[in-house]
């Protein structure tokens, strides 16, 4: 097969070199230049040149395009097909992202078993040895799921071919290599050629294709951006591996919002879906503890309770300690200034210690009054009635600011029994609802009295 030609281009101003060198001579970047393919070739084509060639489109008024929905693929796996706004979408290409041994393939590989389509997953990681054994411990067995391993795409279309699969799932991008291009699997040009390849099939065939996308230490899908600006939807994978909840969540998507989420904890027999995830994330003590408070926040869409610790206590050395997992550091410095000085706490000798359960982080400014209710509690040594909740923003005046859909956070501090919650008076709701008694406070003194006296 004749060798296409490939050339080299600074990915930062577009310089084209003769060969490779490593830093650009015209803008002076440095591992900005990369192989690329310049010479298209028929071959090229994911089918053989046999087949016949494809209608070429024509331009159309808006009103005759056929504007039905097209029916997705639901995968069987709820919060899966939530994230991506209802499932697949036939042609569409997706990536998912997620540091090593979060659990992308466990998940591919355990939708691949469930989805009553029939599938292909091809790994270039693993043996089709240890793909059978990690499916047996996810319990799971499937007539329609073939298991391929191979790194080559010509090889890998070639397969497609012959099995026909409904589906494609591809473990991982960065191992795959094409014909056309020279340069080791993994490379920036293999992986955006690579794609660029699976695009055409997925587009041209109507199939739907995965693929796991690696990320690097900064916690970018490894390879080019552009690969981001390529594929239909991004996906992320993440969550504490010290932990056993991992969070999934769009960070583009052509075909749906951003703002979903799926929740799933891991065990020993694979991911299972959590379909209540505020139960979970909220201790079940039998007895009141002092410095914990429950916030009813949102993450995306969904309504979501979580459990607030703090530990204040003497500092021992000289500067006092202030440290936070899953809260924003900047944030807690700034309610504690507030406390000190708009409330009149003296915090400033003290060390705070402030996590949020479960190893998740939350960026949602409505925890706030639930953070400084749970550090006056450990301050204090006095504990918070368990049927407490608070959604609500702390302002730098001290003042209980607003916080967005705030029916949703009650109805769901209901639901999970919860008989008092915490809001702004700003928020103008009544003073009960259903079997919740709704506080509106306007200031943390306010606050303070109510629950410590
Ligand atoms: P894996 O899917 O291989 O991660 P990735 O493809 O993102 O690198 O998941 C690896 C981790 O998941 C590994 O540390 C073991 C754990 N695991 C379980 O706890 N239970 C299981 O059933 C499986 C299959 C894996
Ligand atoms: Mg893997």
């Amino acid at each position: 097969m004749a060798k296409t030609k490939t050339t080299f281009f600074c990915q930062n101003c577009g310089t084209q070199y003769a060969k490779w060198q490593g830093q650009c001579s015209s803008c002076r970047q440095w591992n900005t230049i990369v192989e690329e393919l310049i010479q298209k070739t028929d071959e090229k084509d994911w089918r053989s040149s046999e087949n016949p060639k494809k209608q070429p489109v024509k331009p159309l008024r808006i009103q005759e395009i056929d504007g039905t929905a097209e029916t997705r693929l639901s995968s069987g796996n709820m919060e899966f097909d939530r994230v991506l706004g209802g499932g697949l979408v036939p042609g569409s290409v997706t990536l998912l992202g997620g540091e090593p041994g979060i659990g992308k393939s466990t998940l591919l590989l355990q939708i691949a078993l469930m989805i009553p389509y029939k599938t292909l997953y091809v790994s270039g990681e693993e043996s089709q040895k240890q793909i059978k054994m990690r499916a047996d411990r996810i319990h799971s067995d499937s007539e329609n799921c073939y298991v391929l391993t191979e790194t080559k795409t010509q090889q890998i279309f070639r397969h497609i071919e012959k099995v026909e699969p409904e589906i494609v799932v591809i473990d991982s991008i960065q191992t795959l290599q094409t014909d056309f291009i020279e340069s080791s699997a993994g490379s920036i040009s293999q992986i955006r050629e690579c794609t660029s390849e699976l695009i055409k099939f997925a587009k041209e065939s109507n199939i739907p294709v995965i693929l796991i996308g690696h990320i690097t230490k900064e916690g970018n899908i490894a390879g080019p951006k552009i690969l981001e600006h390529m594929v239909d939807t991004v996906l992320q994978f993440e969550g504490d591996t010290n932990y056993v909840y991992r969070i999934l969540r769009a960070l583009k998507n052509r075909f749906g919002s951003t703002a979903e989420l799926g929740i799933y904890e891991m065990q020993g027999s694979g991911l299972r879906e959590v379909n209540n995830p505020s139960e979970i994330l909220i201790s079940k003590h039998d007895d009141q503890l002092s410095g914990t408070a429950i916030s009813a926040t949102l993450e995306g869409m969904r309504p979501l309770m979580i459990e607030i610790q703090a530990l204040v206590s003497t500092a021992v050395y000289g500067t006092p300690q202030r440290s936070c997992t899953g809260f924003n550091i900047k944030r807690l410095n700034m309610l504690l200034a507030v406390l000190e000085k708009r409330a009149g706490f003296r915090l400033g000798a003290k060390d705070v210690f402030l996590n949020i359960t479960g190893g998740i982080t939350v960026d949602d400014p409505g925890i706030d009054l639930a953070v400084v209710a749970a550090i006056l509690s450990s301050n204090e040594d006095i504990a918070i009635e368990k049927d407490i909740c608070f959604a609500a923003e702390v302002g730098l005046a001290g003042e209980i600011r607003p916080v967005q859909r705030v029916e949703q956070r009650i109805l769901e501090a209901e639901k999970l029994g919860f008989a008092q919650i915490f809001v702004s008076k700003q928020n103008n709701l009544p003073e009960n609802k259903g079997n919740i008694r709704i506080h509106r406070v306007s200031r943390i003194d306010e606050v303070a009295s109510l629950l410590f006296g």
